[in-house]
């Protein structure tokens, strides 16, 4: 008993500080800051080499991250504001010879355009005493696109920004100020090779309006259309999109329609099998081993084959 007791003394004196260990990690998390909607998000790039390509390494074999070009419209290196969508505008006033050099890296993928964004606001106030808060950096990747000529490059100039923040658990859906991941891919890569996209005509001419021929000295203007997401996961167009192979009128009723020509096909076929092709074979043979179903579908002499949505189609 006394020995029980003593186990049970050890076991609680291990549990407790753990316990008070546990809850001050737990209230430190919640003392870290968080974004508020519309603040303002830097974005930090790898610098490389314009020679090789390769990172930079500093001294003490950390990476060195540098910000974002400047962009002409804002006169400083490229924000997100948290939560607001949009077009972003940067352009970059003047492609310089390195920087020119780097961009046949990226659109070559010999290296990535690989930048980060911190996962929260820097913190501001630090109580005496308090060990400051080590930011954390999601990877948002640059995924340029683009083809390199002798003496210039095309690049896709138009890129979709795809961010993500953690959930929070709430009655209604609601997001945590925290960045969970994020992506930015150029659009239509090649729009340049599209004939006549110069010329006129919606989708085209816009397509063809953010391919860019650049040499260096040229302006590059990127434009971001930036969306925001609650969690880290996608939203689904959930049969409002008609994809290619879908057939034309695919919703509700064409499900429903399918189902019912399906039902019927399978009626039919059971009638005319049972009643034609069954009393025949039973006629002619004991019903052996070998099962006759095998035979009912497909039987039906264009009556109904089963397959009601083909019939639809072909009725389209
Ligand atoms: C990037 O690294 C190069 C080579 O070390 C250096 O000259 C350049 O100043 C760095 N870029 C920035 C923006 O710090
Ligand atoms: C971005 O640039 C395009 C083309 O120059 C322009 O039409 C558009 O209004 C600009 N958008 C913003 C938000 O500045
Ligand atoms: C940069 O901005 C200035 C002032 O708005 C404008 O005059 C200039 O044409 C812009 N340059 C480029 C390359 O867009």
């Amino acid at each position: 008993m006394m020995r029980q007791l003593q186990h049970l003394a050890t076991a609680a004196s291990l549990l407790v500080p753990a316990l008070f260990a546990h809850s001050a990690a737990a209230a430190s998390e919640i003392n870290l800051p968080s974004y508020h909607y519309g603040d303002p998000i830097k974005v930090e790039c790898m610098n490389r080499s314009s020679e090789t390509g390769e990172h930079i390494q500093l001294a003490n074999n950390e990476i060195e991250w540098v910000p974002f070009p400047v962009c002409n419209e804002t006169q400083k290196p490229l924000e997100f504001h948290y939560g607001i969508e949009g077009e972003v505008n940067c352009t970059i006033p003047m492609v310089s010879d390195p920087f020119f050099h780097l961009l046949e890296f990226y659109l070559h993928a010999d290296a990535p355009l690989m930048c980060r964004l911190a996962n929260r606001p820097p913190q501001h106030i630090e109580a005496v005493g308090e060990q400051p808060h080590t930011p954390e950096h999601i990877p948002l990747v640059f995924a340029l696109a683009g083809t390199l000529q002798m003496s210039h490059l095309h690049i896709a100039t138009h890129l979709n920004v795809l961010l993500h923040s953690t959930p929070k658990h709430h009655i209604h859906p609601h997001d945590s100020g925290v960045i969970d991941s994020g992506i930015a891919y150029s659009t239509s890569p090649l729009a340049h090779n599209v004939p006549g996209a110069e010329g006129k005509g919606g989708r085209t001419a816009a397509a063809a309006e953010n391919s860019r021929r650049l040499i260096i000295g040229d302006p590059l203007p990127l434009s971001f259309s930036v969306r925001w997401f609650p969690t880290p996961h996608l939203p689904k167009t959930e049969g409002h999109v008609e994809w290619s192979g879908m057939g034309n009128h695919v919703g509700p009723s064409t499900v429903f329609y399918s189902l019912v020509s399906f039902l019927a096909g399978l009626i039919v076929s059971a009638v005319y099998f049972f009643g034609t092709v069954l009393p025949k074979r039973l006629k002619g043979r004991a019903l052996g081993g070998a099962t006759p179903l095998g035979y009912g579908i497909g039987t039906g002499g264009g009556v109904g084959n089963g397959w009601g949505i083909a019939t639809k189609r072909a009725m389209d």
